[in-house]
């Protein structure tokens, strides 16, 4: 591979340097922090690993060389039995220090899906977490300390995947606390935000902090629903369990009958009658309750599969999701031609279900729910900085 050489300069290169990601813990037990082949900690490092619940200073190692919580903010407001601990009951802190810096892990997948090698971009950095985010949320004065703890325990890179909207940088506790990491050389990577194309709404837009878009790989994980007339519509699906198969079913939208009533095209709890979905391909309208929720409505009104209809017409916004029950994914455009055509055919119709298909051009693209310029405080600098994977 002609890249190689590069490539393993660039990963060595990473060894010497210790990113800190402020979030919600970390999940140590992950092979994306396996310290196999890692050489010893540069005495440069400060940081520690703190002991708390369901969480030993032994987690740590010479990949994930530190661990701590800041909660005095927090605990202000509430919650005083939430565990104290650097253990990430939520995951995002877990995914995004994996993404930044997470080993090479051989084999990994889901559930099939995506087989290959996982690595984060610098795969050889070292990793800290700072647990700064609770179930009421991140707080200002906690985000603060874990910057200037970080600060003193010697990091080179900060990285905040949180933060709200566009906030003059005077009231920004993120603002000001990566002022000073910047004025002690560090460099601070903060998230743009999730608010798609909503106007002005990217946040962390401080002219000193990298802001970073998200943006997809070059993966997709197509699926098919396929109609009684021959015609087949693309959607998306990472359903891998039962019933994975192209069996003929018929399709049924929005019924109910006697008590049940109301919102059956949304899938609700309580509004699907099994006498009339059982054995069928239920389709869904998206919204209101979650998507993964909807198909559990679906498996306990022993509907067959799922057709979920996005609000959006198609193209990059549709999000695959591991369901329940056999599912496809079709942005709003498929799910009304296949309304329409259920509509005035009685055939039998199905689902099928493609495999991972790599090498998607172009790539990589703004993801759908990434936020987009233009920079509500200063608007005469550009904002995202750039993208990454999100
Ligand atoms: C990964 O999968 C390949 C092919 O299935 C196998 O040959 C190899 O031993 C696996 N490696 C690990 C580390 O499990
Ligand atoms: C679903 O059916 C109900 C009546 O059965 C109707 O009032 C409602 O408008 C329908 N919803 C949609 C989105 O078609």
């Amino acid at each position: 591979m002609a890249g190689h050489g590069y490539e393993a300069y660039l990963d060595h290169a990473s060894e010497d340097i210790f990113i800190v990601i402020l979030d919600t813990g970390i999940w140590p037990e992950s092979s994306s922090f396996d310290d196999t082949g890692t050489p010893p900690l540069p005495s440069l490092w400060q940081g520690s690993c703190e002991e708390g619940v369901d969480f030993s200073t032994s987690m740590c190692n010479r990949k994930l060389v530190g661990a701590k919580t800041f909660s005095k903010g927090m605990a202000e407001v509430g919650i005083p039995e939430e565990i104290t601990s650097a253990r990430d009951r939520d995951g995002h802190g877990t995914h995004a220090a994996s993404i930044a810096a997470g080993s090479h892990v051989p084999n990994a997948s889901l559930f099939g899906y995506a087989a290959g090698m996982a690595r984060g971009m610098a795969p050889r950095a070292r990793i800290a977490v700072y647990k700064v985010c609770w179930e009421l949320g991140c707080f200002g004065s906690d985000i603060l300390a874990g910057i200037d703890a970080a600060i003193a325990d010697g990091v080179d890179i900060l990285s905040l995947s949180l933060g709200g909207g566009p906030v003059p940088y005077k009231n920004d506790p993120i603002s000001m606390g990566s002022f000073a990491a910047v004025d002690h050389g560090i460099v601070v990577a903060c998230s743009g935000g999730n608010d798609g194309l909503e106007r002005g709404l990217v946040g962390n837009v401080a002219p000193w902090v990298i802001t970073v878009g998200a943006g997809t790989l070059d993966r997709r994980f197509p699926a098919y629903v396929s109609l009684g007339n021959g015609k087949k519509y693309a959607g998306v699906s990472i359903y891998s369990g039962e019933g994975k198969g192209t069996k003929m079913r018929s399709i049924v939208y929005n019924v109910s009958k006697g008590a049940v009533v109301g919102s059956s095209n949304l899938c609700l709890p309580g509004t699907l009658d099994p006498n009339l979905v059982r054995g069928k391909v239920v389709i869904c309208d998206m919204g209101q309750i979650s998507r993964v929720e909807k198909g559990l409505v679906v498996e306990k009104a022993r509907g067959a599969a799922m057709i979920l209809v996005d609000a959006v017409a198609e193209g990059v916004e549709l999000i695959t999701d591991s369901h329940l029950l056999p599912t496809v994914g079709v942005g709003r455009t498929a799910g009304d031609l296949i309304r329409k055509i259920r509509a005035v055919i009685s055939e039998s119709d199905g689902c099928s279900f493609g495999e991972t298909v790599l090498d998607v051009k172009p790539s990589p693209q703004v993801d759908a729910f990434s936020s987009r310029g233009p920079n509500a405080v200063a608007p005469e600098i550009l904002k995202p900085d750039f993208i990454g994977p999100g």
